[in-house]
């Protein structure tokens, strides 16, 4: 690599793909969730994960940060990298590996404390920032997810007397604060009514491409909307993925088409 393209973009030395999964099966106990997934996510890109209830989902988006490790009778075999590394090797802090790769439920789950501490608590737990640089990043933050001018002068209040869709947006500033490179949705409009989905799919799509996104959804339209790449899960296997558009208007798979047309769901 010339050194001087490197200086002037250091992106050009990372890996395209920011995430990959490889020969990655899935199960609890006897249950097997997925089986062989392999996928990669293109840096800068949002992919929709779709799929019938029960297709895995939510277990192939915890795994991506560990949050299924402690479940008990968790098992995976095969591999999902970061940058390269596998999010399971042994030198891997997995703090570290949650700030880089956040996530978003479907319910919003403001923690118990004032709305500014909420867009904070990880920022300070990583002590990325202190004091009144805390002030700065809250504000920040609030303005990137479009709710600091409704609740600048509520900062100290309650997060729970903020509506749905301004929960779920103050968990998205949360999730933001850290600098993530990657973020996880899992169904994050689907308590939300449709103006809050409208705004929060209109974020997301501004996410990018300075992040890499993944959002599980069971809507269609949805999925149509906001990505890049889908992703069909369905049975234990992963069907089919490619550009949104192409899988949509020509799947290659017979349950592609059937799924996507409503044939089975
Ligand atoms: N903690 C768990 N323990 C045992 N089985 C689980 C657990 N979580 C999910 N499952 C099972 O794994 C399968 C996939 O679930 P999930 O990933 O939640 O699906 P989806 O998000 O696509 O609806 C389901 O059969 C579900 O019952
Ligand atoms: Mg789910």
């Amino acid at each position: 690599m010339d050194p001087i393209l490197e200086a002037l973009d250091p992106d050009r030395t990372r890996p395209a793909d920011v995430l990959h999964s490889k020969g990655l099966s899935l199960a609890f106990g006897e249950k097997a969730v997925l089986s062989d997934v392999n996928i990669s996510f293109r840096r800068g890109t949002i992919t929709a994960l779709i799929g019938p209830t029960g297709c895995g989902k939510s277990t192939f988006l915890r795994t991506i940060n560990r949050m299924n490790d402690k479940v008990s009778g968790f098992r995976h075999e095969g591999d999902v990298s970061l940058e390269g590394e596998s999010i399971w090797a042994p030198t891997r802090n997995l703090l570290l590996l949650r700030r880089r790769v956040g996530m978003l439920f479907q319910r919003p789950n403001p923690f118990p404390m004032s709305i500014k501490d909420n867009v904070v608590a990880g920022v300070k737990a990583h002590q990325i920032a202190k004091g009144k640089q805390l002030d700065v990043v809250a504000e920040e933050r609030l303005r990137q997810v479009g709710l600091w001018d409704a609740i600048k002068d509520r900062l100290n209040e309650s997060p729970y007397r903020l509506s749905g869709g301004q929960q779920q947006l103050l968990c998205l500033a949360r999730a933001l604060a850290v600098g993530p490179e990657v973020l996880l949705l899992d169904e994050p409009t689907s308590s939300l009514d449709p103006i809050s989905t409208e705004v929060v799919e209109a974020l997301l799509r501004e996410l990018t491409p300075a992040l890499t996104l993944i959002i599980v959804t069971h809507n269609l339209g949805q999925a149509r909307r906001v990505s890049d790449n889908t992703m069909f899960l369905y049975q234990g296997e992963l069907v089919e993925h490619g550009p949104t558009a192409e899988l949509f208007e020509h799947p290659r798979e017979a349950r592609t088409e059937n799924y996507v047309t409503g044939r089975i769901g």
